[in-house]
């Protein structure tokens, strides 16, 4: 079994809680098991630190501005392949490039604004998990 990281950004949480529910339920119906999951705003060090690889990049500042300016639910899940397996759910980063029927094609409204997260690799996984779960 592996272990992956999965947030649902600020503008889903903000919508109301059946976009949240949804998005859980494809999740839950992909196979993931759920073994970890909150509703919290996290500070602006802690996104920082977060999504420190893109530091430097031009749209850093602003994505650290976003996650950290509403609720997010972060989710700790389970399954075989997980971290693969989820990114394939979810779509490309941008919406507009994400395949028919993925959570990005279905929910995401834009390069920033794209729904949700999802750790990009095993190793980023363990990161991620360990900032959030601690
Ligand atoms: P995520 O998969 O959480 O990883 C980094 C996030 O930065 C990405 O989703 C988007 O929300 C945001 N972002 C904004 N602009 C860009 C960009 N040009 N390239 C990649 N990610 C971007």
């Amino acid at each position: 079994m592996q272990q992956t990281y999965f947030m649902i950004k600020p503008e889903i949480v903000a919508a109301g809680d059946q976009k949240v529910g949804e998005i859980l339920a494809i999740v839950n119906r992909a196979g993931f098991r759920i073994t970890g999951l909150a509703m919290r705003t996290l500070d602006r060090a802690t996104v920082e630190d977060f999504y420190g690889e893109h530091r430097g990049k031009g749209f850093y500042d602003d994505l650290c501005d976003y996650i950290s300016g509403g609720a997010v639910v972060t989710v700790r899940l389970e399954r075989e392949n997980a971290v693969a397996a989820l990114r394939e759910l979810i779509g490309a980063t941008n919406p507009a490039d994400a395949a028919v029927g993925t959570i990005r094609d279905l929910y995401g409204a834009s390069l920033q604004n794209n729904a949700v997260h999802a750790s990009a690799n095993p190793d980023d996984a363990a990161r991620e998990l360990g900032i959030i779960f601690g």
